[in-house]
């Protein structure tokens, strides 16, 4: 593929769902990450304390979190050989296969690790070595690379205990890396930390080449969201702040991507709210006014 950099719009929907699953538009979505290597999906729950109230869990459990959870995104369950239906002793099975080696664990928790080391030093691997053999396998992994980071903190975790963790005590984490499947769960449940899963940016990176020049894609962590189809209702900021983070990892235009962020900031604070975030005493406003008023304090900040 001939580009660096990838946005993407959230796809499925309902009209997919009795289509067989290579042809449904998660396909195509696996097949990018695939292809184009991205093996590292950086998936940021933060809460801005404007937001916090919105949040299912007490404000003080939630306001001014800021975890960022690492999954890795083209092994594991999502790939594993073999899968599918079979006969088995007269009656259909079906097999998915959990599998990682050596390599596919190492390379994103090293980026894990280099995230940390950018950020409060601490790091989380979460696996369930209690259970599965990937999993002794993730922790002594884990345990290896973290011979080259001597001034971050690892802790390991058990997959259940860091789902009950995150609802707990979210802020004991900074960054957190984990595996495809137990990624996708937790990213879930971290995402509703922040209010709204229509507030969660992610990017999904592959790995540098030798000028430091990465594949990424970047798409809102939400799904398509078909229930409010067509309705102007959708909250736009998640989309907005993958192409903050675009700026951040692929064009390296911080002070750009600072000033998105801000701006999303600054129209949260002035009280606009799409449905999903609404709030007594708060502005409701559409998908395209939430877009403009993104723009109009843009415009400010730029100026
Ligand atoms: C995600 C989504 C995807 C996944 C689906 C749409 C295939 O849930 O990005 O978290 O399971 O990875
Ligand atoms: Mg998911």
């Amino acid at each position: 593929m001939n580009v660096d950099a990838v946005m993407l719009g959230a796809v499925g929907g309902p009209k997919w769902d009795n289509v067989p699953r290579d042809v449904r538009p998660e396909a195509g979505l696996l097949k990018l990450r695939k292809e184009m290597d991205l093996f590292a999906n950086l998936r940021p729950s933060t809460c801005m304390p404007a937001l916090a109230a919105a949040s299912s869990l007490k404000e003080e459990v939630v306001s001014g979190l800021d975890v960022m959870l690492v999954r890795e995104l083209t092994a594991g369950t999502y790939f594993g050989q073999p899968r599918g239906m079979q006969m088995w002793e007269g009656k259909e099975r079906c097999i998915d296969t959990q599998s990682y080696t050596v390599d596919e664990i190492e390379r994103v928790v090293r980026a894990a690790f280099e995230l940390a080391m950018k950020r409060s030093k601490k790091l989380h691997s979460v696996d369930k070595a209690n259970v599965m053999e990937t999993g002794v396998l993730w922790r002594r992994v884990a345990t290896q690379v973290s011979v080259d980071f001597p001034d971050v903190e690892l802790h390991h975790m058990y997959a259940d205990n860091c789902a009950m963790q995150l609802v707990r005590w979210p802020k004991q984490f900074d960054v957190i890396v984990t595996d495809n499947l137990f990624g996708d769960i937790l990213s879930d449940c971290a995402a509703m930390l922040s209010g709204s899963l229509g507030m969660l940016p992610s990017a999904s990176l592959g790995a540098a080449d030798s000028s430091g020049r990465r594949k990424a894609m970047y798409e809102p962590v939400h799904g398509s969201a078909p229930d409010i189809a067509g309705q102007s209702k959708a909250n736009p900021l998640a989309t907005i702040l993958s192409f903050a983070m675009c700026l951040r990892y692929s064009f390296d235009m911080v002070e750009d991507a600072d000033m998105l962020e801000a701006a999303c900031a600054n129209v949260l604070d002035a009280g606009y709210r799409t449905g999903d975030i609404m709030q007594p005493g708060m502005m409701l406003v559409s998908t395209q006014e939430m877009g403009e008023q993104v723009c109009l304090e843009l415009d400010k900040l730029a100026a």
